[in-house]
């Protein structure tokens, strides 16, 4: 097993995180443009989310090749120049495969629709009339799950894009083909995997209609699922590897089996639960102030029982699918600086595998389009027309977006204050983020202590420096209100304990735990201390403090 407890993975998504050709797409030369700047920061894993020939319907999560690199992002070489670059500075990639669906586009597909009966094996065809959808499934980009062929008399299953057709796992050929892409790229020397919405690749046997829900339940942690990985990663040859899953509406039973060691499937899983406290009624496209009594359980859930069934979480706010975690549930304006170190913090000294966002480590803001023209991505443009559809004005459905839109995170990368950021010289694929302002860039923050950056470095630097934080046992205290989350960690004579004010208000902790009086090791105010005297300690919005004995 690969000993990930003390690394940190950095998420790049490529397409907007530096130009260096000018035509406004980010690519692999920009990738190794910032090494030196990664290493700096100390992350150990690289996650690249996908770089593969694709018509770019979701961002390249519509895979049509998975053992070549797109033209848009590079060459192959330039792709093994950034392997062997990485790996000089003691960094290893980690892919992104996309094993759930393929582009249409990809032959496999294409072969099915020209009528080869082996690939329309390759995917989940139900043969019908184009009155009759098979199941009543919800796509997750909305509308139905089902798109027909007129030409086959067929319907195909697609849970996200209708050009994202959903792969046939049942079917043995399916998975040997996957292991062979896994094989191409340990070869080229990858040394740590992510697998997308990978629990839902098991469907089930019967098909049927769902009528308290969209699907979901059917097909997610799916009959063959803890079998399948298994078999995968095995014959493979990946059980030494880094690797993480992304399971969508999960449960912590399952993520247990993905991520235990003893089940030989996954390094640690990622889970969304977390971030879906402020959606009403479980509705990402209902918009609800964050319950934060919620918020507290899940974390004290996944951590705990986690713990208990030898599980590793991977730990994250952000990634590419997220609006920014400084605009949703921190202060973009008065306590940016404070919110972002203590949102950081909070996550950072959990017990799991800490992930980082491109931008995450200088406290990046979401997009804050005015226009519907600014958005690119497709699940953002189908819901908007959703949202009109179902009554709202297009100033409500604007400001839906402008909470939930997956561009929000998708902004270039903000390195210095010229007019594209320095990602580009050439205007960039998607817009600027509105809240794009000079202290919020690279170049602002490198040579200043006090900085979120630097803050993220302490972090990173923290994890690697005391084992209390990679290995430690977690527990969690009580604390009087639920805008307050404070937890211990253990590990023999060494110990820290961390608090986390998660409102723009002041409040009131209880100094008496067997901590009392131990030194504060990080802090997001100047010079704080616990008064090792007192009964109580008073907290400023949004202040974390780590105490500890290391
Ligand atoms: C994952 C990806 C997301 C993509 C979806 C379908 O959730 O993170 O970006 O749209 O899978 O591949
Ligand atoms: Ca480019």
């Amino acid at each position: 097993m690969a000993d990930f407890s003390n690394k940190v993975v950095y998420q790049i998504y490529p397409k907007s995180f530096r130009d260096t050709n000018g035509d406004g797409f980010g690519d692999i030369p920009g990738v190794i443009e910032k090494l030196d700047y990664l290493q700096e920061l100390g992350v150990d894993y690289l996650w690249l989310t996908p770089f593969f020939p694709s018509p770019q319907h979701d961002n390249g999560y519509d895979v049509a090749d998975y053992c070549a690199v797109d033209p848009k992002f590079g060459t192959m070489e330039d792709l093994e120049e950034l392997i062997r670059q990485s790996e000089a500075r003691g960094m290893g990639l980690m892919l992104d495969m996309v094993f759930n669906h393929t582009s249409t586009e990809h032959t496999w597909f294409q072969q099915a629709l020209a009528g080869d009966e082996t690939y329309q094996k390759y995917y989940i065809f139900k043969d019908g009339r184009p009155d009759r959808i098979p199941t009543n499934w919800q796509s997750k980009f909305g509308g139905p799950a089902w798109e027909y062929v007129p030409a086959l008399k067929k319907w195909y299953l697609r849970l996200y894009d209708v050009t994202q057709a959903d792969l046939n796992w049942d079917n043995p050929r399916v998975r040997e083909e996957l292991k062979e892409i896994l094989r191409f790229w340990k070869n080229k020397g990858i040394k740590a995997f992510r697998f997308d919405v990978i629990n839902l690749v098991s469907k089930p046997e019967v098909m049927e209609d769902d009528f308290l829900g969209d699907g979901r339940r059917f097909y997610s942690d799916g009959p063959h699922i803890h079998e399948y990985l298994k078999e995968l990663v095995r014959d493979a040859g990946i059980e030494d590897f880094v690797t993480v899953g992304e399971m969508s509406s999960t449960s912590v039973e399952h993520c247990i089996r993905y991520s235990a060691p003893e089940e030989k499937e996954l390094s640690m899983c990622f889970n969304f639960h977390h971030l879906k406290v402020d959606y009403k009624d479980g509705d990402k496209w209902a918009l609800m102030p964050a319950d934060y009594q919620k918020l507290k359980e899940l974390f004290i859930e996944w951590q705990i029982q986690m713990q208990k069934g030898h599980g590793w979480n991977a730990l994250f706010w952000c990634n590419h699918d997220q609006p920014r975690i400084v605009s949703r549930l921190g202060d973009e304006t008065a306590y940016w600086k404070q919110s972002a170190k203590m949102l950081a913090g909070m996550i950072h000294f959990m017990r799991g595998t800490p992930y980082i966002y491109q931008g995450e480590e200088i406290g990046m803001l979401n997009a804050h389009y005015p226009s519907i023209e600014q958005y690119r991505d497709v699940e953002s443009l189908n819901y908007y027309q959703i949202l009109l559809k179902n009554g709202k004005t297009e100033r409500e459905a604007l400001e839906t977006l402008a909470a939930r839109s997956r561009d929000n995170s998708r902004t270039p990368m903000q390195w210095n204050g010229e007019r594209y950021g320095g990602f580009s010289e050439t205007e960039p694929w998607l817009p600027m983020s509105a809240g794009f302002r000079n202290e919020i860039t690279v170049e602002a923050q490198q040579n200043d202590q006090d900085s979120i950056l630097s803050f993220y470095k302490k972090l990173i630097a923290m994890r690697k420096m005391y084992p209390v934080i990679a290995e430690g046992e977690i527990s969690f205290l009580e604390t009087e209100t639920d805008r307050v989350l404070a937890y211990q960690r253990k590990l023999g004579e060494q110990q820290i304990v961390v608090f986390c004010n998660l409102d723009g208000e002041k409040h009131t902790v209880k100094a008496d735990g067997d901590w009392r009086g131990d030194p504060v090791l990080l802090e997001n105010y100047e010079a704080r201390q616990m008064d090792p005297e007192g009964e109580t300690y008073t907290m400023e919005p949004y202040e974390f403090m780590v105490l500890g004995k290391v």
